[in-house]
């Protein structure tokens, strides 16, 4: 993948963000509990861990959220080309992406979760039992990836991760690749599916904020926010109250 950084403004988001008392966050909603939509009084809303710490992001900065929606490889597409200020999505910072976006310190660190039919439970319980299966991960995800440690595995790559599901359930594909916190939440609202024992090498550190190249100053103020939270065990309650939310969908 070759990208081309910082086109348009090449001023710092921060000082952007600041003049226009708001920040835009990019975002793939289709991943409890990081981000997915849920209906609160009668209106549909974004979601999770990822939406709450950027609702602290924006509350340091004193200035409004603006989530927008799209489909992930398209999050990370907007940050390179700078059309968001930020993208939360359980985005995992690695090498490869770096040479794109800037990274800030990590919010989160994720297994890999296998997804397979609840029938086939037994069926798949080690790497080997995929050997040559159709699997899907959804497109531009580190999952495409982490498919190459199971032997002549398919890739079948869908924008979606709702749509992965159903091709899970529907028989297209045997198993799909997301992360286990993920995988867990799909598996606990659907009893067709369930989450395998096998067990795969994530790709990447961890869970990061995406934030475009050349807004180093944004980036600072990000990991300030991020260091707070963490200092204040805000982190941990985050992820136990989106857990709660997706559970009760
Ligand atoms: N953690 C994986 C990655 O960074 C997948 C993230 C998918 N996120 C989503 N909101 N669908 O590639």
């Amino acid at each position: 993948m070759t990208v081309l950084a910082g086109c348009g403004s090449n001023k710092d988001k921060y000082d952007t963000v600041l003049e226009n008392k708001k920040i835009v966050m990019a975002t793939s909603a289709d991943y409890p509990p990081f981000e997915f939509h849920k209906d609160i009084d009668g209106k549909d809303q974004i979601v999770g861990y990822d939406i709450m710490v950027a609702q602290e992001i924006a509350k340091d900065l004193g200035v409004e959220l603006e989530i927008q929606d799209m489909k992930f490889d398209v999050v990370l597409e907007s940050i390179n080309k700078g059309n968001a200020d930020m993208a939360l999505a359980g985005i995992d910072r690695s090498p490869e992406r770096e040479k794109a976006m800037l990274f800030s310190d990590i919010i989160y660190q994720a297994e890999v979760g296998v997804l397979v039919r609840a029938e086939d439970a037994d069926k798949y319980k080690s790497i080997e039992d995929l050997k040559g299966k159709k699997v899907g991960v959804q497109s531009g995800s580190t999952f495409e990836e982490v498919l190459k440690q199971i032997p002549d595995a398919q890739a079948d790559r869908l924008p979606k991760v709702n749509d992965l599901v159903l091709s899970l359930e529907t028989n297209r594909v045997d198993a799909v690749l997301v992360e286990k916190p993920v995988a867990a939440a799909y598996a606990s609202n659907n009893n067709k599916v369930t989450v395998s024992s096998i067990a795969l090498k994530p790709i990447g550190d961890g869970y990061s904020v995406a934030i475009p190249k050349g807004s180093d100053k944004l980036k600072d103020a990000i990991n300030k926010t991020i260091k707070r939270l963490k200092d204040e065990g805000k982190l941990d309650q985050f992820i136990t109250e989106a857990n709660a939310l997706s559970d009760s969908q």
